[in-house]
């Protein structure tokens, strides 16, 4: 028997929804929100509404280019949890409702364990079991992966997501946000070594960004007290400085996860795998360590459907189906 779902995720700023066919993706559409760039973040109450705006069209489109109709759909599949609250409750209504008209099964799928699934969409595939950095603008964790159903949180940030590290960063720079793509765009002209800012010392697999923020914070005023002109005269180095930092937190805790598991299937997930330094990173790490490293596609590492839908495929398989009593949470707990 074929199964086709269809996913919604609507967490955050992006409406997104995807159709896959046996594990197979056939669409994957994702609706930025550029409504937010002016206010230098997400503003929770634009974001619903702006979903509210898409989610009809971004669902029939995606329907359209997977050359599928509703009548084919054998699962409708929704973002549960974390995120947005008012966000969750627009995706998590449409599928409700869809589910309930075409009288067909209703699964919930956790964003977290999608992002480190969004790894098993296409080939090559990571064995299981493999280790999960996942690094977005709202998480920083790493994941082992002992099956689809299998995941357990092994280290995690108590403090700002490596993202927002990159994103607040960026602003102290007097970069626009997301100022996380600008500072990898600069770093690729600057001497990574040029400025130490400090790797913080937390114990275990967990990390920490905020002191490193602070770190930066006072460096900068230090600086352009004595020079006006620091930051627009050395920008490709501080941003250079910068990545390095943050890229060498992140690894060095996930060598240290390989070293404790002995695992040396290793993946990154979320929109921070995009940073150039970070995926050199993990290369040059995996070859130094034999590691088998993997990096899904762009589109199927920053939030998106693709990845609920193969969550889901996994779900449908096992009968793991909610209820319509079922409702979204801003909380993390998986
Ligand atoms: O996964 P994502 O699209 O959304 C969240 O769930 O947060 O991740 C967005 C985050 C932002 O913080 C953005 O600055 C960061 O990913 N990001 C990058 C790069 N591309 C996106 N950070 C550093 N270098 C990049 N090339
Ligand atoms: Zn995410």
């Amino acid at each position: 028997m074929s199964v086709t779902i269809l996913a919604i995720e609507s967490s955050c700023d992006d409406t997104s929804a995807a159709v896959c066919r046996d594990g197979v993706m056939l669409s994957n559409l994702i609706a930025s929100q550029k409504v937010h760039a002016q206010y230098g973040g997400v503003v929770p109450e634009l974001a619903s509404r702006a979903h509210m705006q898409n989610i009809v069209p971004v669902v029939d489109t995606a329907l359209k280019n997977a050359n599928c109709t509703l009548a084919e759909i054998d699962a409708v599949a929704f973002t549960q949890a974390p995120g947005l609250i008012g966000s969750l409750l627009v995706g998590a209504q449409f599928a409700k409702s869809l589910s309930l008209a075409l009288n067909k099964p209703l699964i919930a799928v956790h964003h977290m364990q999608a992002h480190v699934l969004a790894n098993l969409i296409d080939e090559p595939r990571p064995a299981f079991p493999f280790l999960c950095l996942t690094v977005s603008g709202g998480h920083t964790q790493i994941v082992l992966c002992e099956s689809p159903d299998k995941l357990s949180v092994i280290g995690e940030t108590t403090d700002d997501a490596a993202g927002e590290a990159f994103d607040k960063s960026a602003k102290l720079l007097g970069l626009p946000y997301p100022g996380g793509p600008l500072i990898d765009k600069y770093a690729k002209n600057g001497d990574p070594k040029r400025f130490a800012f400090p790797e913080p010392q937390i114990p275990g697999l967990n990390f920490s960004f905020s002191g490193l923020k602070t770190a930066i914070l006072y460096f900068l005023q230090n600086e352009t007290a004595k020079n006006p002109a620091f930051i627009e005269e050395n920008m490709a180095d501080i941003c250079a400085s910068i990545q390095h930092r943050i890229v060498t937190i992140l690894l060095n805790k996930l060598k240290k996860a390989s070293d404790q598991t002995g695992i040396k299937n290793v993946c990154i997930a979320g929109g921070v795998s995009a940073n150039s330094g970070l995926r050199d990173g993990l290369t040059e790490l995996g070859k130094r360590k034999h590691w088998n490293t993997f990096i899904p596609p762009f589109q199927y590492c920053t939030d998106n459907a693709g990845m609920i839908a193969i969550t889901a495929y996994h779900k449908f398989l096992n009968k793991d189906f909610a209820d319509l009593s079922v409702v979204p949470s801003a909380r993390a707990e998986w």
